[in-house]
């Protein structure tokens, strides 16, 4: 690894947080052909591109870890993290510094912003792990295991597995580390969701090798022809989900 990477990953996480953001908001206007809506405040268009910096397009590997992609999320699953970050829900320093403070309706403008965005992902990364490996990921992904009341996972995340409107989210494009660690934060209980939090009831009826197996299997499936999430789940879900007021709706 360069010198430069190495001393980057020493330095704490709020520190290296701060570094990367003011890197973004130098290097963005030539780096960045996105450009948020024209009607957005300047303090906004700023703070968008400052996202891009970790988020890119595809969600890159850097020395701090994975930065999952967010453009073409389903706006409610996108509107509820930015939410779960701020409220402590899920925890990541860098992400709770950028959203502290911040208020709902700005996060719901932040959320449909990212859902709009319609770029190419890249292609998968080779499978890692061997045939029965995959083949029992892929088992659990598309069937579940009805013996552990383990639904499978495309009854809620579509059959396309690129999500369902308005509030999950798609499982292609995600690196298998990032799969685990968030299987695993559910599990612990460092990520949480609205309640009733079926992803917690889920991952909870996982076991290590079987969060090994789904991470491996989904990180190696190429997207279909059509990336976007599903209008609607085709069978009602097969756990309750909680929900938070969506950013297409408007409080009294
Ligand atoms: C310093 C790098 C960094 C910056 C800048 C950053 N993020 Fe993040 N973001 C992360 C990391 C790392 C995660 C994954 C955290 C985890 O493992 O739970 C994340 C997760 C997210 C998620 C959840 C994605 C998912 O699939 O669940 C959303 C949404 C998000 N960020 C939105 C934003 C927005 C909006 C901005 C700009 C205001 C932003 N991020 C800026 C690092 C960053
Ligand atoms: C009962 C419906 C349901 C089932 C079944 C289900 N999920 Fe989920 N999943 C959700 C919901 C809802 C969310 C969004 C939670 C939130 O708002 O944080 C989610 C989020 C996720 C995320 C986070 C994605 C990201 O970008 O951070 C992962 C990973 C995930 N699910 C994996 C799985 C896997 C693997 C299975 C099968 C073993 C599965 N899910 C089964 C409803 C479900």
């Amino acid at each position: 690894m360069p010198g430069v990477l190495r001393v980057f990953r020493d330095v704490p996480m709020l520190l290296r947080c701060l570094i990367t953001v003011l890197t973004a908001l130098l290097l963005v206007p030539v780096a960045h052909a996105l450009t948020p809506p024209a009607d957005a405040p300047p303090e906004m268009t700023r703070r968008l591109q400052a996202c891009m910096l970790c988020h890119g397009k595809e969600g890159r590997a850097t020395p701090g870890g994975f930065f999952p992609r967010i453009a073409g999320k389903p706006a409610d699953y996108l509107y509820h993290q930015l939410l779960n970050f701020r409220d402590g829900r899920r925890n990541n320093d860098g992400m709770r510094y950028l959203l502290d403070h911040l208020s709902d309706d700005y996060l719901r403008a932040t959320a449909l912003y990212f859902a709009s965005l319609d770029l190419p992902y890249p292609p998968p990364l080779p499978p890692q792990g061997d045939a029965a490996t995959l083949a029992r990921g892929e088992a659990l992904v598309r069937r579940g295991d009805p013996a552990r009341e383990l639904p499978a996972c495309t009854s809620c995340h579509g059959a396309a597995m690129t999500g369902t409107l308005p509030a999950v989210p798609g499982l292609l494009g995600l690196p298998r580390d990032y799969l685990i660690g968030q299987l695993g934060a559910w599990q612990t209980g460092l990520r949480k969701a609205f309640a009733p939090d079926c992803m917690a009831q889920v991952a909870q009826r996982l076991a290590p090798s079987d969060i090994a197996a789904v991470a491996s299997w989904l990180a190696a499936q190429p997207l279909p022809a059509d990336t976007h999430p599903a209008a609607a789940p085709l069978q009602p879900l097969p756990l309750r989900c909680g929900m938070a007021p969506a950013p297409t709706e408007r409080r009294p």
